[in-house]
């Protein structure tokens, strides 16, 4: 099956803090953070991509936690931009600490921006978050609108929210060129024990409020997201439903975590310690070899609801989504 999957996209998890708790993230009080010289250092992390470029690489997409929450985020993009081979960087934030930042992240070369939004009430998006300010998300959405940054939102339904709280959100892609993305819950970390809501579902709640939902089948990133159009609207809607339409058959990508590990796949525990490596004086030509062998391990299936022996402790943010 790994033959038959082109690997090009890198997620690049900078932190595993964040300044949220989302509920189905991460504990109320937090996780323990991962001493400070666990984490690799932006020189690593510039190296290790250096070297996946050279394995076939070309998308790169900084994650969390909040990315935001570490300092100099925005210039390791400027450096993972100017990378031969690399064809774009992203960033997949909650926004709050991008405001009045659109500007300086466009300057380094952010290529396209995904920003986290729940629901667009603020007592739901507090008690989601647990302490968030959804304008806040906002007021970022607009000014990356503002100034041309191709912007997603993604969205998690959960059992127990009301379903106006999608149709509210999915009216963002009327009026804005944005895409408004529906992820279905995953069974991962924090997430086990709350009930995600699936694509069906969502699906006939929006075509019932604004008419057939169209495939539009332009290339709007490089994940796993299926859109549709609804007739009238600017933007488009997205689903990602790894639990119902799996698609791990078409599975481009690697994920490195901020401690340094290059995780095959996002619910298995196998890898590559690369921090072990590169801290160990591994020059480039055994790094390189190591990933492609490790790429040939890479797991053909999720496995979300299987007994695993190899399944993904690690809760969210650190896995980097
Ligand atoms: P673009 O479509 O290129 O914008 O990126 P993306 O959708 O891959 O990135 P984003 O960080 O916005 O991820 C959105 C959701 O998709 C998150 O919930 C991710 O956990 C989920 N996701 C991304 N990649 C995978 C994957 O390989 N497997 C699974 N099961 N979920 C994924
Ligand atoms: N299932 C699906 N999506 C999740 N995210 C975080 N945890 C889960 C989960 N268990 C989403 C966040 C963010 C993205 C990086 O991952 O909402 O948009
Ligand atoms: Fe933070 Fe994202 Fe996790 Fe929410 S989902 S707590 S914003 S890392």
């Amino acid at each position: 099956m790994t033959n038959r999957r082109t690997i090009d996209y890198l997620r690049i998890s900078v932190t595993d803090r964040c300044n949220l708790r989302c509920v189905y993230c991460m504990p109320e009080g937090g996780c323990p953070e991962t001493p400070r010289h666990e984490i690799l250092s932006y020189e690593e992390i510039v190296r290790v991509a250096g070297v996946l470029s050279g394995v076939g690489i070309r998308h790169l997409r900084v994650t969390g936690g909040e990315p935001m929450v570490r300092p100099g985020c925005l210039d390791l993009v400027r450096r993972l931009r100017g990378l031969p081979g690399i064809e774009s960087v992203s960033m997949t934030s909650n926004g709050q600490l991008l405001y009045g930042r659109i500007a300086e992240a466009r300057d380094a070369g952010l290529s396209a921006l995904n920003l986290s939004i729940d629901s667009l009430c603020p007592e739901t998006y507090a008690r989601l978050t647990r302490g968030g300010c959804v304008r806040r998300t906002l007021d970022t959405l607009f000014e990356a609108i503002r100034a041309g940054l191709p912007v997603k939102i993604n969205a998690v339904p959960l059992r127990g929210v009301p379903a106006e709280d999608w149709t509210n959100l999915a009216e963002l892609a009327r009026e804005y060129p944005v895409r408004v993305r529906f992820i279905e819950l995953m069974p991962i970390g924090r997430a086990q024990g709350l009930e995600g809501v699936p694509q069906r579902e969502v699906m006939e709640r929006l075509s019932a409020a604004f008419g057939p939902l169209r495939p539009d089948k332009t290339p709007y990133g490089h994940g796993p997201a299926v859109y549709y159009r609804p007739d009238g609207f600017a933007g488009s809607i997205g689903f990602i439903s790894a639990v119902t339409r799996e698609f791990c058959g078409s599975c481009n990508r690697l994920r490195l975590t901020a401690d340094g590990f290059l995780k095959l796949c996002l619910n298995r525990a196998g890898g590559l310690d690369l921090r072990g490596l590169l801290r160990g004086g591994a020059d480039n030509v055994r790094l390189e070899t190591e990933i492609r062998e490790a790429i040939a391990r890479k797991p053909e299936r999720h496995g979300f609801f299987e007994r695993l022996p190899d399944r993904e402790t690690r809760t969210m943010n650190g896995i980097g989504g």
